[in-house]
């Protein structure tokens, strides 16, 4: 059978998405682009109405960056009985799922549906999303499960925010309240200290309000010690209402 590289997203594209179909043509000619948005993995039912959508915007998006299939399911082809959940196991249910009950669970219980009907041999995921990267490289590990994920680097934009589909909703002020976050890993990269570091940046701007900061070994996802060798530090606030998410490699030794 020829490869298929395959790109999930819930739609409301930008640059950060196409630049994962990028990446996925240079694994396969034919890319499959999947827009779904995913009732499971919302714990809040007014979230989940919320979730911008525009179906048409997205697949002339999706189509001049390459992709060959755009696939947009309903709800009953992807659920049409009651799923059996996937469990994310303990770190499912830390950072981001912390307020976020079964959040985790419900990505690895789409992720699986999808690579069912897709078939792929490839599927690239976002860095911007860490722990829900961890998780399903994990799970696709332990499992066996047969698709190779390929990791695709965070995307920002030119004043250091990363690109995420709720950066519209900041406004002018918040968005300058917002790049501290970005300020605040660079910062951290620099330093021999990094938490501290972070901190300190991070409370520095009083527009934004600090979730957690944490540094992490990369291969376990628990916090980094003096001994860890690749590290990665996290960031997860609000700004003006609306929750911001980034992460940067710091060190990396293999
Ligand atoms: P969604 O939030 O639409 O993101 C789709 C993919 O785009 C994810 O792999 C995410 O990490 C990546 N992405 C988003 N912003 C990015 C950026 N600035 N730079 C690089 N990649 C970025 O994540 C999901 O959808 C869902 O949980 C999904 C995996 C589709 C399961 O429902």
């Amino acid at each position: 059978m020829k490869d298929r590289a395959f790109v999930p997203t819930m739609g409301a594209l930008h640059a950060g998405h196409l630049s994962l179909i990028e990446l996925a043509k240079s694994y396969s000619d034919e890319v499959v682009l999947s827009i779904f948005v995913n009732p499971l993995q919302f714990e809040n039912k007014e979230d989940l109405a919320k979730y911008p959508r525009d179906l048409d915007a997205d697949k002339k998006l999706a189509m001049s960056a390459g992709a060959m299939q755009i696939w947009a399911p309903t709800v009953d082809e992807i659920y049409p009985d009651e799923p059996s959940i996937i469990s994310a196991g303990k770190l499912g249910s830390k950072y981001e799922g912390v307020n976020r009950a079964g959040h985790f669970d419900g990505v690895l219980t789409v992720v699986d549906r999808l690579f069912k009907h897709v078939q792929p041999t490839y599927a690239v995921f976002g860095e911007k999303d860490f722990q829900q990267l961890f998780l399903i490289k994990q799970w696709v590990q332990e499992n066996k499960v047969p698709v190779q994920i390929i990791s695709a680097p965070l995307i920002r934009d030119q004043d250091g925010l990363a690109l995420s589909s709720r950066n519209i909703r900041l406004g002018d002020e918040g968005r300058k309240s917002a790049l501290v976050i970005s300020q605040a890993l660079l910062a951290a990269r620099e330093s021999r200290d990094p938490h501290s570091t972070m901190l300190e940046v991070l409370a520095s701007e009083p527009g934004f309000k600090l979730d957690y900061a944490i540094v992490i070994d990369e291969e376990s996802f628990e916090e980094a010690s003096a001994s860890t060798l690749n590290t990665r530090a996290l960031i997860a606030g609000w700004v003006n209402g609306v929750r911001l998410l980034d992460n940067m490699q710091m060190s990396v030794v293999a």
